[in-house]
């Protein structure tokens, strides 16, 4: 899986998704607590995002990096909450552009930037930040204990590290090396752990939403056109047939920098 060009994976798969089908079908599944707010492409919930502000520990005068931010919006909604700046980073210029317009709705680029980097290089200097946070993405780092090096990097010392990702029993077929446990790699890297959960729901959360896409082809059809319908629902379908059966949990982590 490391020859896999996940930037440009992740370019199509923004580019070709489904938005409203795919609002509509979380809407039903999470209820109060889908995140419409920051239309988030993860399993990210609202009382998760909350956990985030709370965990990160940052205030106005703070800043904080949000790793592998996709569109922007869990990063933008977590700037909102605590007045801190953002600085946004993900492999996917598609993503990338997408953030920049989200930050525009949220008022909020004055204090926010997007701009091009990874787990593997950050492209930031060390101790920049008060806080690094990653919903749903360290997940596709190709070695997981260099991305957590590098966030002990850029973090100042007692800076907080708030992530959700999946431990997985073994590497699914379709999957950077995946880690059966993060807490001894967030130790080597340089972290002390002070929260690790598995988080509400994500297996009900996981197979309710697959199923509410499968079941909507017709939204589908319509909404992306016949052969982008048809392989986003084969795609849906094989993850549930091969990697939901591999994932321990999902995983939410809070950690400092010692
Ligand atoms: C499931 S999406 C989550 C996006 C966003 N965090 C959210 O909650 O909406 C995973 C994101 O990780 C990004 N990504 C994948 N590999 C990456 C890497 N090596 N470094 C940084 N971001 C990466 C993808 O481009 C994508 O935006």
């Amino acid at each position: 899986m490391s020859d896999v060009d996940w930037a440009r994976v992740f370019d199509r798969s923004f580019t070709e998704q489904s938005r409203s089908t795919r609002q509509r079908v979380w809407r039903e599944v999470y209820g109060q607590d889908y995140a419409e707010h920051a239309e988030p492409y993860s399993y990210v919930s609202r009382s998760e995002l909350e956990e985030f502000a709370e965990h990160l520990q940052i205030g106005q005068s703070g800043a904080f990096v949000d790793l592998g931010c996709g569109r922007g919006g869990p990063g933008l909604v977590v700037a909102l909450r605590t007045g801190a700046r953002l600085i946004g980073l993900d492999i996917s210029e598609v993503a990338l552009a997408d953030a920049e317009q989200a930050a525009q709705k949220f008022g909020l680029t004055e204090r926010v930037e997007f701009r091009r980097g990874g787990f593997a290089a950050t492209g930031l200097t060390d101790r920049c930040v008060h806080a690094v946070m990653s919903v749903d993405a360290l997940t596709f780092a190709l070695d997981k204990q260099q991305a957590l090096t590098e966030m002990a990097r850029i973090l100042a010392p007692g800076g907080r590290l708030v992530f959700t990702s999946w431990d997985y029993k073994r590497t699914p077929d379709n999957r950077p090396p995946q880690v059966q446990d993060h807490r001894p790699l967030l130790e080597r890297a340089g972290f002390q752990v002070l929260g690790y959960k598995e988080t509400t729901d994500w297996r009900h959360r996981w197979q309710a939403t697959s199923h509410g896409m499968i079941t909507r082809r017709a939204e589908l059809v319509e909404e992306l056109g016949e052969e982008r319908a048809v392989a986003m629902i084969a795609e849906l379908q094989r993850q549930l047939d091969n990697q939901l059966p591999l994932v321990t949990r999902r995983i939410l982590a809070i950690a400092t920098r010692q």
